[in-house]
């Protein structure tokens, strides 16, 4: 091969490297790691998208530069010369793909145990941490997100709070169908199955708050199956959950005498319904600081009207929502489901 060919091939494979390079750098294709997680997942895509910019850049370039210097001139009607195969070609483009495959699945499955690697608490102090590790239990359901803290005595909350630096484990499930759990700056996603504990391991590394996304087509109201994941400092977030934690558990009281204030936080209600006697401001379902009005519309007795919104609640739906209630409350405890009435229709 010429010495001007070889120039020619650099020159076009930098153009092409060059311009694959500055798309995949200027479009901000991913949003800002949150977690230590989603860094190496972020350094899995680089590592990938950088071997697919060189294979780009000299397959373009050996490519247009075939086009111009071995196209047919006019008048030029001659078979080509008769080549058959190349050996060394075939080994080398045998051999690099497939080093190259490998380093991909190496890394990839480093990346992928450290990801789901939970630091074990540390056993120094004979005192547990809470968040050594902080364990979350997530139920999903439609429409709606549940975090319980079984660390700080089962406290509930519809948006996932976790504390900056600490390492948390989700244990998903789920009470109808599948769903799928997911924060695009945490980078991972995990099923939420019906029947079975799935785990996420998250490490959250930026203060803020991030949108949790359910990303399993699940029904009716999978795109309004949103909730918020919190990351806040060390300090706000033990404030937090103790206060979550004794609010939830009132003098430790047996769970049959629950107030219907604490049913109605603890089953995720606030997740979707704004209720001012329960400083709820969920915005998914209908307000329910008006169900007088809508039993009036639904002509019904604000009682029954309420035990049958919560037990069948497609019987009637406000006009401009959609029926996306979960059906699961029908399973509620009876004397729950009462409180739950009084407490919606009023009482305390
Ligand atoms: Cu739950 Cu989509």
């Amino acid at each position: 091969m010429r010495r001007g060919s070889i120039v020619q091939l650099v020159i076009l494979g930098s153009l092409f490297g060059g311009g694959a390079a500055a798309v995949a750098l200027l479009v901000p294709w991913l949003p800002r790691p949150a977690s230590e997680q989603a860094d190496r997942v972020d350094f899995v895509f680089w590592f990938v998208t950088a071997i697919c910019i060189s294979i780009f850049a000299l397959v373009a370039a050996v490519i247009v530069y075939s086009l111009l210097k071995f196209r047919a001139r006019p008048g030029d009607d001659a078979d080509g010369p008769p080549i058959h195969g190349h050996t060394g070609l075939e080994i080398w483009w045998t051999a690099i793909p497939a080093v190259l495959v490998t380093a991909i699945s190496i890394v990839s499955a480093i990346v992928l145990s450290r990801n789901e690697h939970l630091p074990s608490a540390s056993a120094a102090s004979g005192q547990r941490d809470p968040l050594a590790p902080l364990v979350v239990d997530v139920t999903a359901q439609q429409f709606s997100w549940l975090f319980k803290y079984p660390g700080f005595e089962n406290a509930t909350s519809s948006t996932l709070q976790l504390p900056i630096h600490a390492p948390v484990q989700l244990r998903l499930t789920s009470l109808d169908v599948i769903h799928s759990f997911w924060v695009p700056q945490f980078s991972q996603k995990q099923d939420a199955v019906p029947g079975m504990v799935t785990k996420l391991v998250i490490t959250p590394k930026r203060l803020g708050t991030y949108d949790v996304i359910c990303t399993e087509l699940c029904g009716l109201g999978h795109a309004l199956m949103r909730s918020e994941a919190k990351v806040m400092t060390r300090a706000a977030f033990m404030k937090w959950a103790k206060s979550q934690g004794s609010a939830a558990n009132p003098g430790n009281a047996a769970p049959g005498g629950t107030s219907g204030k604490t049913l109605f936080v603890s089953n995720g209600c606030n997740g979707c319904h704004t209720f001012k006697p329960a400083n709820a401001a969920g915005s998914i379902g209908p307000d329910l600081d008006k169900l007088p009005d809508f039993a009036r519309r639904a002509g019904k007795p604000l009682d029954e009207f309420i035990r049958e919104s919560i037990v069948k609640p497609n019987a009637y739906v406000e006009p401009g929502y959609q029926p996306i209630m979960p059906g699961t409350f029908s399973g509620l405890p009876p004397q729950q489901i009462t409180a739950l009435v009084k407490f919606l229709g009023g009482g305390k």
